[in-house]
């Protein structure tokens, strides 16, 4: 690993309660003592429990960040929903856009573009998430798939500074299945050639996502250029968050 900032996103999905805050202390203990590590933090707990996040982690090295939002920049009547611009008001900096478990719920790349304008509005991080299918993986339409959801998802975009790319292929989420490192390290490498003759910028970020845990992340470190990890399931645990973190750096 170099020298850089390295990002660990914890992706509590449709889990998490009041007691589980108790167990970010941890955590927050955790970022303090080991803050000679050049790491980042994000915790994205379900709406319900950004406000108290938002409290419990002030004045600690832990971001906060939301799972999703409503395409509308500012308030409307849009029931059950919330916006980028109320997300921002209560000490949200990040939001992931894309999550192939909402585009299966129907955020189609048109939303999922909006989205991200949305966002950028509201002066808000973006962690993109793009990835393939098993049947697309098996057709060898995985870079087709990753350029198309890329350039669908930032249309009308030019400045991409506040976009994370978080490459997640869809059949290693949550099945403990995660891609050769050979294979992935050609990917990231692809994707960052290809972002950065699309927009321009030569400071892209692309995080790892799927199935990532305390025993792989030993190999998954020393892929090249990758600039961190998404962390669902195991994300939930803090021992075994805490373990990705330090292992990373071990
Ligand atoms: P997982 O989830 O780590 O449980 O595979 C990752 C994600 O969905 O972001």
């Amino acid at each position: 690993m170099t020298n850089k900032y390295i990002y660990f996103v914890a992706n509590w999905k449709m889990f998490g309660d009041i007691k589980s805050l108790n167990s970010v202390n941890k955590v927050i203990k955790f970022s303090k003592l080991y803050n000679k590590f050049k790491f980042k933090l994000i915790y994205c707990p379900p709406y319900t429990l950004l406000s108290s996040f938002a409290k419990k982690i002030q004045n600690s090295y832990i971001y906060l960040g939301a799972q999703n939002c409503h395409h509308i920049p500012d308030d409307g009547p849009y029931t059950g929903s919330i916006s980028s611009r109320m997300l921002k008001n209560i000490g949200v900096s990040y939001v992931m856009i894309g999550h192939s478990e909402n585009r299966s719920e129907g955020d189609t790349d048109i939303m999922i573009n909006k989205k991200i304008k949305s966002c950028i509005k509201n002066n808000l991080k973006i962690i993109f998430c793009i990835g393939e299918t098993l049947s697309q993986k098996k057709r060898g339409l995985t870079h087709k798939t990753l350029k198309n959801q890329i350039l669908k998802g930032l249309k009308g975009i030019r400045k991409i500074n506040n976009v994370f790319f978080a490459y997640e292929p869809i059949w290693s989420i949550g099945t403990g299945i995660i891609p050769k490192s050979s294979k992935l390290e050609k990917d990231i490498k692809y994707l960052k050639l290809f972002i950065n003759k699309q927009f321009k910028n030569s400071n892209i970020k692309i995080l790892y996502g799927g199935s990532v845990n305390s025993n792989n992340i030993k190999s998954l470190k020393n892929i090249n250029n990758i600039d961190g990890f998404l962390v669902g399931g195991a994300s939930q645990n803090t021992k075994k968050f805490i373990d990705i973190v330090k292992k990373t750096f071990n």
